[in-house]
């Protein structure tokens, strides 16, 4: 018997055929799938890049609270244009602690990956109480309320453990540090210290300008530190090593 002859088996008989492409197709599959449940395969570990500080966690929280991914992405695609406008394409391993991720592809404002820096934090502060009067032709909403809102960190432990629940690595001396480094990094005359060796690179200072910490503070915090994590004159990406 040829192997035509064989074939005609397979194509004459179709619950052979259904049971025959159901193995072809779940080999291919599991080739691609497979991997990707094993994160640390997936994503390559890039120097610099660690969980957010607590006072920048907040900030994040307040980010997804008024719906900023509605209008801003959070990925610079590798493609010419993009990398031109936003700087260095962004890496898996720099949302690698974002539960969940802010990629998106609404882009009614610009990218905010690489947005740390970019700006002053009292041009942030004005953006916020009134985005027209920095930018006129801006059709983004005004935030002018977030100074108004004190944080006291009540519950910032918690939101900690809940990352750390779902895979974020804080360490027990984090969780128990989460108050202090919260209160800590908006304060002028703080000690730093401590926050500094559990969260290195992040920045310490009064980020909206007035006292107390305020939702402006955190979510300034958190703006501020957006892709600047990764030393983008030393790394090299794993294929051009
Ligand atoms: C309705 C859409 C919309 C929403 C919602 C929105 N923005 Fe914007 N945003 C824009 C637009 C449009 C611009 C560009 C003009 C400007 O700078 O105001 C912008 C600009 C910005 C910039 C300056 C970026 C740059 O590189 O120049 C920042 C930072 C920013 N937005 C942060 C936020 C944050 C944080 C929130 C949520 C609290 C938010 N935006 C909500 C539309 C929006």
């Amino acid at each position: 018997m040829g192997i035509m002859d064989k074939h005609k088996i397979l194509e004459t008989n179709a619950t052979l055929l259904l049971a025959g492409s159901l193995v072809v197709v779940s080999i291919g599959g599991i080739v691609e799938i497979a991997p990707l449940f094993y994160l640390e395969n997936t994503i390559e570990e890039v120097a610099g890049v660690r969980p957010y500080s607590p006072l920048e966690l907040a900030g994040r929280d307040i980010y997804i609270r008024e719906g900023c991914y509605v209008c801003h992405s959070q990925m610079i695609r590798p493609l010419r244009d993009e990398v031109q406008r936003y700087g260095h394409y962004s890496l898996a391993a720099e949302s690698m602690y974002d539960h969940p991720f802010q990629w998106g592809s609404k882009r009614t404002g610009p990218d905010l990956a690489r947005v740390g820096g970019r700006y002053s934090d009292a041009w942030h502060v004005d953006h916020f109480i009134d985005p027209q009067s920095v930018v006129p032709e801006s059709v983004m909403p005004k935030y002018e309320f977030l100074l108004d809102v004190t944080l006291d960190g009540r519950y910032i432990q918690e939101l900690l453990q809940t990352h750390r629940f779902v895979g974020v690595p804080y360490t027990d001396e984090m969780i128990a540090n989460a108050r202090a480094d919260f209160l800590v990094q908006a304060d002028p005359d703080g000690d730093w210290s401590g926050l500094l060796e559990r969260y290195p690179g992040a920045q310490t200072r009064n980020f909206d300008m007035a006292p107390g910490i305020s939702e402006m503070d955190a979510l300034i915090a958190y703006l501020q530190m957006l892709g600047t994590l990764v030393d983008f004159s030393t790394f090299e990406a794993v294929a051009s090593r």
